[in-house]
């Protein structure tokens, strides 16, 4: 998208002392660039409607597995359950939708979300055909065959080690509610971590900060809440920093904590948790930018708005500076990424545990303006693409040596055993013109477009599949 760069950012026009410079050539030159560029833009919204699916012309046959699309049938709602007649009587009738069936735990259509154990993902077993296949939604198992816990997760590649470490939620015990219009939630037990060389084969690293069992006022106790734990690495300190969502179970402490490690594995130090900027933060992420510098980025002003804004250069604070972004959108969990110098973020709705549309959004500059693309979902069926695959966006994590192409981490949060919560992940590619920008309506195709390709089952190009 060579035009669109240089739309963007006019190249200034130099006038030497010597020569005059004629302001009519000037605007006639002008106006001829935009005419060209509303003539190629015509053609890309011609080229992106022809096709069911805006697709890449000129791409690398790697791309090519990873953008199928994989359509599904659509699901048949099970007819509910006889009631008595009382029952009948008492609340009408209402059709059942399929997040409702989703969400319903005894639901016939269970085993379609939350596919039996007894077909997990088992890097350790002799997988044939399978190995190195990502089946989203399966439970996935770690090398010493346990279902990995690390939800709400991100993962650091660690340059010195080569190796990815996943960090998220470990959250292997009961899930309960706190009171009757509490939220179901599990206890604090900490962050775990599990490296990787090929991203499908997991070793488990333990838990690298560990919650607090007896001391009631510290905020990793138990009884608080501890979300969406992100770590980097700081090349000026030498150190792995992790931030993360710390609340209590009402969540009306709405902060960020931060904790410190010399090592990829932890143990993490805790160090204190704080209101950024002086406002509450629920759904947060970090990214660390090509320069070195961090930002925060968290839901704020009751999940209205997100807030973004640097890190200090030891990542321990954030600096003063913040920008408001995706006012009174109510996003939250947001991913961020970067592609040949633009900005996107993928962010879901809020509506609990249960799933909903996720955006796609996009900015050339990090501190915004930001802008909504529209919803990157591509294939399964309509529900599906409505409802984010039955997931909740945590992460997009770049394929190295693919650019434009990246895993889309998200978690299928199960509400009702929120240990078997489950993992969506997909490819997500960054190419074309974007076919519905929702704010930005000019005529010129300005942003890239975001996709989220579903697939029962998938794998990453081999090249990218390093061998165990
Ligand atoms: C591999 O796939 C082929 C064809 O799809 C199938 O016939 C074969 O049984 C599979 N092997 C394993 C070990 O799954
Ligand atoms: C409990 O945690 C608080 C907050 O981190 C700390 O100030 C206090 O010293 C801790 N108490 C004990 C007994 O460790
Ligand atoms: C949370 O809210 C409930 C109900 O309003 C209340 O009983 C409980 O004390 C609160 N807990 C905390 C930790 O604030």
């Amino acid at each position: 998208m060579r035009m669109r760069n240089k739309y963007r950012k006019p190249t200034t026009l130099h006038c030497n002392a010597g020569s005059r410079c004629s302001l009519s050539v000037v605007i006639w030159s002008l106006v001829g660039c935009l005419l060209l560029l509303h003539l190629y833009s015509l053609v890309r919204h011609k080229d992106v409607r022809d096709g069911e699916f805006p697709m890449r012309t000129s791409h690398h046959p790697l791309f090519r597995e990873l953008e199928e699309v994989e359509v599904e049938e659509n699901i048949q709602i099970p007819p509910p359950r006889k009631r008595s007649p009382r029952a009948a009587k008492r609340r009408p009738k209402r059709t059942n939708t399929l997040i409702d069936e989703f969400l319903d735990e005894s639901s016939q259509l269970r085993h379609l979300f939350f596919p039996d154990q007894k077909i997990s993902v088992d890097p350790m077993k002799d997988a044939g055909n399978d190995t190195f296949y990502y089946y989203p939604g399966r439970n996935w198992l770690d090398t010493d065959g346990n279902p990995i816990q690390a939800h709400g997760g991100g993962i650091l590649f660690d340059e010195g080690s080569r190796t990815y470490y996943w960090y998220g939620e470990y959250k292997d015990g009961p899930t309960y509610h706190a009171h009757k219009k509490g939220a179901a939630r599990v206890d604090i037990i900490g962050v775990g971590c599990y490296s990787s060389k090929d991203l499908w084969t997991w070793k488990n690293e333990g838990i690298v900060l560990a919650g607090e069992e007896s001391n009631e006022t510290h905020d990793l106790h138990k009884s608080n809440v501890l979300e969406r734990p992100k770590v980097i690495y700081n090349e000026k300190t030498g150190k792995y920093v992790m931030w993360m969502h710390i609340d209590d179970a009402n969540y009306t402490k709405a902060s960020v904590g931060i904790a410190i490690s010399d090592y990829p594995t932890g143990p993490f130090d805790y160090l204190y948790s704080k209101r950024p900027h002086g406002f509450d933060s629920r759904d947060m992420t970090i990214f660390k930018d090509d320069d070195g510098v961090a930002y925060l980025i968290y839901s704020s002003e009751d999940n209205s708005e997100l807030h973004i804004g640097p890190l200090t250069e030891n990542y321990l604070d954030a600096s003063l500076v913040m920008r408001r972004i995706l006012v009174g959108q109510h996003r939250e969990a947001p991913a961020l990424f970067k592609h040949q110098g633009t900005y996107y973020m993928i962010t879901s709705g809020c509506t609990g545990w249960a799933p909903n549309e996720a955006l796609a959004h996009a900015a050339e500059s990090i501190m915004g303006p930001w802008e909504t693309l529209g919803n990157p979902c591509i294939g399964g069926n309509k529900v599906f693409r409505l409802a984010t695959f039955f997931a909740q966006s945590t992460f997009v994590l770049p394929l190295p040596g693919l650019p434009g192409s990246f895993i889309f981490m998200a978690d299928r949060w199960n509400p009702s055993d929120l240990r078997d919560s489950r993992y969506v992940w997909l490819p997500l590619t960054v190419g074309g013109a974007a076919d519905q920008p929702l704010e930005y309506n000019f005529g010129f195709p300005l942003w890239s477009r975001v996709s989220i390709y579903w697939h029962k089952r998938w794998r990453l190009p081999h090249r990218l599949s390093v061998k165990k």
